[in-house]
């Protein structure tokens, strides 16, 4: 939204906003803008997650308000500016506003000595002689005296960024727009608000006051996802494909917006390279041999533009969204929520509270084992794990991976965090790869072949590389996949890879000789090893390669 004021009274062309699923935001805000007319003002918070469509709206209301005549006065507030003491009220002032003939008005400008008086002491407090009440005043009477001429609706975009010394500001106007023509609206991120005391007073004390409404802007329905995608965008699709871009959605525009484009990026490609495209639906990739269908852009195809939008509404929500975000991603629906707090080291209030605001963005689903979150679709997590440094994502995953083994996590889950590390773990990680490759090696070789890489990147003993040896040819072995090894079975055999002779082992493991002897024999079957000489040679070139 421009900054400054606004366009002259009636003058305005009405521009058709071409908003979906807004009209009852518009109407409220049509009657309260009515009434202000007559000298009824209100104050309107357009409040909503990151990325439901506040800017817009609100900028469909000042044009609809320019369009009846008003004058706009309009302001966005950003992060850059938050500590900057009333940069918000000077781009409200910046420019006097032109609504007539006789525009002889008096206009305040906010001096830059104005704004440093307001600035902290060195000593961090801010003085409260200055700007406040006078200078406050001069600043409403300019406006009070505007509205005696023409209705005056003030905009402001991004309230949750606004310094300190303007929301106070803001909060003196909206406490006198009551008997006025003054209308004000601004949008503001749910969850953003901040804690200190003069940003909680805008909410505290004025919201809670008649005059003041609160407009929720929320991401969009099914049928306003139809609706957008029929109607606006062309696009033919049934309700069982809505469905889907609902859902992958998860009804926010922008990523709606984003998935439209990789659907046109999709129709734009060779009809070849299109049946290629991943899709996202119950239909599947045309299969190989069948003629690939033409484009048809009616199952979304979460591609570039999606990742992207994701990710800018991550951003825009602020760090903590963002965090949770990575750690959920790292987690990939494993562990409690405690290890989602521990990973991304923040306490209970504020994990919930990104959650939250994560859900009510439509950017995740409140679903899933660990009742935290589940991506709305694999290209989500996967733009989020892209995004950070190799470095962080390997620390993240071992992190995980450790949270996760205290947790009680099966082995594989923990073992699948240590591999996606790209790094070798701690010594601690050894006794859970071996498990790992145990649960795994029978239906995931490759898999259980890099958890018995990492294991034997970390052996400290020959107990534990004998271990690490026979696991080995249990993986190459045909006959692993149908007898594994008992857990006695593998304890006689280490032993045996060891050099441990049947008399010997029986007194390390408090067993009759003629026991390890029906132990060795099964294990030889097991493992396809012709014997004792075998399961010890494999040991000893195990030992001898190199450990790179
Ligand atoms: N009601 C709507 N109908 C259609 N598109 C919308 C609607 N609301 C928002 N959009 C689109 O969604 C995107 C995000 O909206 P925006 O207003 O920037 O969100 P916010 O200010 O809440 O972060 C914009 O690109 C906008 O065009
Ligand atoms: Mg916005």
């Amino acid at each position: 939204m421009a900054a400054g004021a606004g366009p002259t009274g009636g003058k305005a062309a009405r521009r058709p906003h071409g908003l979906v699923e807004r009209a009852a935001e518009i109407s409220v805000f049509t009657r309260l803008l009515a009434r202000g007319r007559l000298g009824d003002g209100s104050v309107v918070v357009l409040s909503g997650a990151v990325s439901t469509g506040k800017t817009e709206l609100l900028n469909a209301l000042v044009d609809d308000a320019a369009a009846t005549g008003a004058v706009v006065l309009t302001a966005l507030a950003t992060p850059a500016e938050r500590d900057e003491p009333l940069a918000l009220v000077r781009q409200l002032f910046r420019t006097p506003p032109q609504f007539g003939p006789e525009d002889d008005l008096a206009w305040p400008r906010v001096t830059d000595a104005e704004a440093a008086s307001a600035a902290p002491t060195d000593t961090g407090t801010t003085p409260t002689d200055q700007l406040s009440t006078s200078a406050v005043h001069d600043l409403w009477s300019a406006i009070d005296t505007l509205a005696r001429r023409v209705p005056v609706v003030i905009g402001v975009d991004d309230l949750h960024f606004a310094d300190v010394e303007s929301l106070r500001c803001l909060a003196y106007f909206g406490g006198r727009v009551r008997a006025s023509r003054v209308l004000i609206v601004v949008s503001e991120n749910i969850g953003h608000v901040g804690t200190d005391a003069s940003r909680a007073s805008w909410h505290t004390d004025l919201l809670r006051q008649p005059h003041c409404h609160r407009i929720q802007v929320s991401p969009l329905s099914p049928r306003g996802v139809a609706e957008l995608l029929d109607t606006r965008l062309r696009l033919p699709v049934g309700t069982v494909t809505t469905t889907r871009w609902h859902h992958v959605s998860g009804g926010n525009p922008l990523l709606l917006r984003a998935l439209t484009e990789d659907a046109a990026a999709v129709a734009r490609q060779p009809a070849g390279l299109a049946g290629l495209a991943e899709p996202t639906g119950p239909a599947g990739p045309a299969a190989p041999g069948e003629p690939a269908e033409p484009a048809e852009p009616a199952e979304p195809v979460a591609g570039t533009a999606f990742g992207q939008a994701y990710l800018t509404c991550l951003h825009r929500g602020g760090p903590d969204l963002l965090q949770v975000a990575r750690g959920l991603a790292i987690l990939a629906e494993s562990g409690s929520s405690a290890s989602l707090r521990q990973l991304v080291d923040a306490d209970e209030p504020t994990v919930e509270r990104a959650l939250d605001l994560l859900e009510r963005a439509g950017l995740l689903e409140r679903a899933g084992p660990l009742g935290t979150g589940r991506f709305r679709h694999p290209a989500a997590r996967a733009a989020v794990l892209a995004e950070m440094s190799p470095g962080e994502r390997s620390h993240l995953y071992q992190q995980a991976a450790r949270l996760l083994q205290v947790d009680g996590a099966a082995a594989h889950t923990v073992a699948a965090h240590l591999v996606a590390a790209h790094r070798p773990p701690g010594p601690w990680a050894f006794a859970v790869l071996c498990r790992a490759v145990e649960e795994t090696l029978d239906h995931d070789r490759l898999f259980a072949t890099e958890c018995l890489r990492l294991a034997r990147l970390v052996c400290s003993d020959d107990m534990q590389r004998a271990t690490v040896a026979l696991l080995r040819l249990r993986i190459s072995s045909p006959s692993a996949e149908v007898d594994p090894l008992t857990a006695a079975e593998h304890q006689v055999a280490v032993q045996a890879a060891l050099g441990g002779t049947n008399r010997e082992i029986a007194r390390i493991l408090h067993i009759t000789a003629s026991t390890v002897e029906q132990h060795l024999t099964r294990v030889y079957r097991k493992l396809g090893a012709k014997g004792r000489a075998d399961l010890r040679s494999t040991f000893m070139q195990f030992a001898r390669e190199d450990l790179d």
